[in-house]
Formats: C-alpha cells, sequence, structure tokens
C-alpha cells in the first residue's frame, strides 16, 4: 500500500472478492487496477476501466481476467511469479507427506476422543522412498517440487510440452498417469487443461496412488474425483484449489482419504508481502513508462 500510495490516490476494497457491477463502477478513470485471484476481470470490467495502463494481479495464475481482450485493448497485463515458487513447492510437498502419512485423518480422531493407543498395525500410510512422483506440467513451481524429490526418494516423471533438462523422465499424460504414485498438477488453468483429470483420466491411475492438486480447480471434475474415490480407483487426493471456491464439492467431505485445504499454498507472511510489493512495483513501472517486471505475454 505505500508502494502504491507514492504514486497517486488510492481506492482500496476490503471486502473480499468484488461483485463485478461494483468493480466496474470502481475501475472507470483509474490509471491502474491491483486485483486478487478471486476478482474476474472480464470484458465488460475491461470496457469500463478506458483509462487502465495496467491490470497487476497479486497471483502467479492469472485465469481470472481476459489476458487477451485486456492486451486488444493496449492494457498491460502482469502477474507475481518466482516470488512464490519456493513456497508453493514446499507446500505441495507438506500436501504430498500430508496425504501419504495420514496427518489430517489422524489428528480428526484423535480429536474425536478415538484414539484408543499405539498398535502395529495401526493407520499404516505409504511409504515415498522408491516411488514415482508425476508431474503434470514443468513450469517453476513444478521444477522447484522436482528438486524436493530426492530428498524423499523418488523418482520424478513430467508431462509438459517442453522438454526440460534434469534426472526426469518425459513421459505421455497416459503414461504418467498410469505409474506414478503421485500425480501432482501444476498446469495453468486454460480451455485444454480445463477437466484434464476427469472420469478416463483417474481410471489410468493405479489404486494405489494419490492424486494432488495445488494448481487450479477446474483442472480436476470435482464430481469425477469423489466417483473414483468411491470406487477406490485411487487410494487417495490432496487439494488446495476447488473448482467453485470456496464451495468444496459435498461429496469430497465424506472421505478420510482426501486432506482439504484452503487455497494455501503460496500463504506465508514472506511469499504474500513480496507478492503484493512485485504487483505494485509493475503498476509503478508501467505508470512511469517502464516496462513491466513481470509482463503476462499471452
Ligand atoms: C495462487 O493461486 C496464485 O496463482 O498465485
Amino acid at each position: 500500500m505505500a508502494r502504491l500510495h507514492d504514486l497517486g490516490s488510492v481506492d482500496l476494497y476490503t471486502e473480499g472478492a468484488m461483485p463485478p457491477d461494483v468493480l466496474g463502477q470502481r475501475v472507470a478513470g483509474k490509471d491502474a487496477l491491483v486485483c486478487l485471484l478471486t476478482d474476474d476481470i472480464n470484458k465488460s470490467v475491461i470496457d469500463a476501466g478506458t483509462r487502465l495502463k495496467v491490470i497487476a494481479n497479486v497471483a502467479v495464475g492469472y485465469n481470472n481476467i481476459d489476458v487477451a481482450y485486456a492486451r486488444s485493448r493496449g492494457m498491460v497485463v502482469t502477474n507475481t511469479p518466482d516470488v512464490l515458487t519456493e513456497s508453493v513447492a514446499d507446500f505441495t510437498w507438506a500436501m504430498i507427506l500430508a496425504i501419504t502419512r495420514r496427518l489430517a485423518e489422524g489428528d480428526r480422531l484423535v480429536r474425536r476422543g478415538e484414539w484408543k493407543g499405539w498398535a502395529l498395525d495401526f493407520m499404516l500410510g505409504t511409504e515415498l522412498k522408491g516411488k514415482q512422483l508425476g508431474l503434470v506440467g514443468l513450469g517453476r513451481i513444478a521444477r522447484a517440487v522436482a528438486v524436493r524429490a530426492p530428498v524423499f526418494g523418488m523418482r520424478v516423471a513430467y508431462t509438459d510440452i517442453a522438454t526440460v533438462e534434469g534426472p526426469f523422465e518425459k513421459m505421455s499424460l497416459d503414461r504418467l498417469l498410469n505409474t506414478s504414485d503421485v500425480v501432482s498438477l501444476h498446469v495453468n488453468l486454460t480451455s485444454a487443461t480445463r477437466h484434464l483429470i476427469d472420469k478416463k483420466a483417474l481410471t489410468r491411475m493405479k489404486r494405489s496412488a494419490y492424486l494432488v492438486n495445488t494448481a487450479r480447480g477446474p483442472v480436476v471434475e470435482e464430481a469425477a474425483l469423489a466417483w473414483a474415490l468411491q470406487e477406490r480407483l485411487i487410494a487417495g487426493a490432496a487439494l488446495d484449489v476447488y473448482e467453485n471456491e470456496p464451495a468444496v464439492h459435498p461429496d469430497l467431505l465424506r472421505f478420510e482419504n482426501v486432506l482439504l485445504v484452503p487455497h494455501l499454498a503460496s500463504a506465508t507472511t514472506e511469499t504474500r508481502t513480496a507478492m503484493a510489493n512485485l504487483a505494485a512495483d509493475n503498476v509503478a513501472a508501467v505508470l512511469a513508462g517502464r516496462p513491466p517486471l513481470t509482463p503476462v505475454l499471452e
């Protein structure tokens, strides 16, 4: 906020996601828009912002913005890559460990007062050593997840359009789903990746495998995931993102072998501060006629 105040007057909205009509009214006459992934920056909002030079999203994902339309109107769109890579990679591993070792399930059991004491065969989880981590998409965050894999003794497979240097095996999505013990999603949400993980994809996974999603909710068809869990087609799932946040498909709430986290992967004080500062610095650059630091070029 201090950085933005240095640039001029700031109209601050503090009540969460802005309703589209409010957004349309408040954006009129403004030079810059700093927005969150919960704000829907659609064509009508962009049309209302006739003076806008820059739309700075405080997120690395930008599926909430009609980027092509904004750019066609001469606006610069920016996001916040890099500064959140490590915290999201750490969190992905927190989720992998939590679901394979049944942390949340155990916590719930203790809180219910149902723990009867230590037993040799009680609440057994799955070991990671010697298993395959399958990364769907190998961008910045997935690579940071991949470099942590040897610490846990996991080998890494990935599927991506690009081929990436490193001790990672590139394979088709089908083969990755077929052979991985943990499948972790790291693709952008686009029309090509919406419901990438549907019934067919889930059927391809091993019955002993886990699905982890820290990307965007609609990459997974939640109804299909609930079906796959019901049919015991996979061992479990860990979700940080959902199709209709903050709603969660009610069927998913029924399963003990699903970890449900409220979109927290980048939520550290350090990272969220860096994301906010980067968004403000992008605004400052564009308003001063300089190139933005982290433009979205799609
Ligand atoms: C969070 O989901 C982000 O895209 O930064």
